[in-house]
């Protein structure tokens, strides 16, 4: 069995934040989402994500995603590791990765577990101009591995190495249980570190490599909110060049966000300032224009999304949307339909090429094809307790400013005048209007003019 435990326990003292470190989100995904869906690439078949700070909101925002081992009260890296004890029995092989390195390729944990064929332990490292506060790799007079001092730890002379811990670890499984049990907290923080277990492992006589990274951008580790800013925008430009090198267009790649969960087809064409979340698809001939917002959003081919917000909906072919629309919560959207500005849909299915191009509400609604929705048509779907559902059949049209009070049903090429409000059902073909007949008063309206500038004048006096 391939294992990883993904260590997410601590607070993230340095992000002055509330919120634990490993939610804070890299392109879209918090940290620790973005490192479990890359392992599980890897080919890492359980998962166990140790958990302590504020944990409920870890497992709420991880859900079944992985396993959970909670550590309380948080004493050390190593600490950590322990309490996955439901894989202690496991005969496979474990990834131990720090939550909070959130740009690792999924080749690279695939080495790793490779590296366990001829080795019990393998340790990322990397060399790094300036190597800060990490954890140094000190080799031994071959140049092997021979163990890991904290920065805290070290004398001048390890300070001065180049070649620092990544905090991503290989081992053969019942070879880290039994390490783990002799970690001592004899250290600068009185904490259990995980890397110790380098030295521990030489000294049972099993074989330590150390396999090091090419590029110290990939495996940059986020303790404040400058590292953070750094790793949104080295995996931005990594997600964007791997989606352009395949045809996407992007008129400013610096300014386009992209989630890594999001796919394109051909000749989609990306300006500046949009932001592609969750498990977004984009179809084939699509342009999205500044200003738009789309998380877990299906959108087909030969559509213009124009600075609009999209979540958790889908619309299909030959379809305009905004500027300045609203579909959210499982709303579709049909082929070859206009949907203009400030337009909101809510959990509504809008049929095959209908139009509704201005300043609109349709809420629990279900659209026919055909159908000519006016400007500033309103479904009043709640009233304070409950929703209800509207019903607008094929070929129906809704004047101009209308509200249809929910639940209601329009037929079949049915009218509602404009201005009207429906309280009832419409059939087929009929036409519903319910407004106040016009009256016109001879002259009285140059009199109320005349009258008000009169007024308005001795106002000012
Ligand atoms: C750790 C390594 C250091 C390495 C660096 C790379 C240790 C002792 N040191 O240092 O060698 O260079 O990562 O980024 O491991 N955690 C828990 N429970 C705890 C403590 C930590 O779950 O009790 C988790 C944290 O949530 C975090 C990870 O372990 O995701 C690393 O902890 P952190 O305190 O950030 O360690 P570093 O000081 O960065
Ligand atoms: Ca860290």
């Amino acid at each position: 069995m391939k294992n990883a435990i993904i260590l997410a326990a601590g607070k993230g003292t340095r992000m002055h934040s509330d919120s634990p470190k490993v939610l804070h989100e890299v392109c879209g995904e918090p940290m620790v989402g973005m490192i479990i869906d890359t392992l599980k690439k890897a080919g890492a078949e359980r998962l166990v994500t140790v958990v302590g700070y504020e944990h409920e909101r870890v497992e709420a925002a991880l859900g079944d995603k992985c396993e959970y081992a909670l550590q309380e009260p948080q004493l050390g890296s190593g600490h950590a590791a322990m309490q996955a004890v439901q894989l202690k029995d496991d005969n496979g092989i474990t990834l131990v990765v720090n939550g909070d390195v959130p740009c690792i390729k999924a080749e690279t944990y695939r080495a790793l577990y490779e590296a366990l064929d001829d080795a019990d332990m393998a340790v990322l490292t990397v060399k790094l101009s300036d190597p800060a506060a990490y954890g140094r790799i000190i080799r031994d007079e071959k140049g092997n591995i021979a163990r890991i001092v904290e920065f805290r730890d070290c004398n001048e002379e390890e300070k001065a190495v180049n070649e620092i811990n990544t905090g991503i670890y290989a081992f053969k499984n019942p070879d880290l249980f039994a390490g783990l049990k002799e970690l001592k907290n004899d250290n600068n923080q009185q904490e259990y570190y995980i890397t110790d277990l380098v030295e521990i492992f030489i000294g049972k006589g099993k074989t330590v490599k150390a396999v090091v990274a090419a590029d110290p951008e990939e495996v940059q580790g986020v303790n404040d909110n400058v590292e953070l800013a750094r790793a949104n925008k080295y995996l931005r430009m990594r997600i964007n060049e791997e989606w352009m090198r395949k045809g996407v267009t992007m008129i400013d790649p610096e300014r386009t966000y992209i989630g890594a969960k999001v796919t394109f087809g051909r000749d989609v064409v990306l300006h500046p300032n949009i932001y592609l979340y969750g498990e977004t698809h984009i179809g084939n001939d699509t342009t999205i224009t500044p200003g738009s917002y789309l998380v877990n959003a299906v959108i087909g081919d030969h559509c213009l999304i124009n600075a609009s917000e999209i979540t958790d909906s889908e619309v299909k072919n030959s379809c305009q949307v905004g500027p300045y629309a609203h579909l959210r919560m499982h709303t579709l959207v049909e082929d070859k339909n206009r949907i203009g500005n400030f337009v909101e849909f809510k959990n509504t299915h809008f049929g095959v090429d209908s139009r509704c191009a201005h300043l609109t509400y349709l809420g629990d609604s279900e659209v026919g094809s055909k159908v000519n929705i006016g400007c500033g048509v309103i479904t009043v779907n709640y009233d304070g307790a409950n929703k209800y559902h509207t019903v607008i059949k094929d070929g129906a049209f809704i004047g101009s400013n209308a509200n249809l009070i929910a639940p209601v049903t329009i037929g079949e090429n049915a009218v509602v005048a404009a201005g009207s409000t429906a309280t009832k059902d419409v059939p087929d073909g009929d036409m519903a209007i319910s407004r106040v007949r016009q009256e016109n008063k001879e002259g009285f309206g140059r009199y109320y003019l005349e009258r008000n500038r009169a007024k308005k004048m001795s106002g000012k006096k």
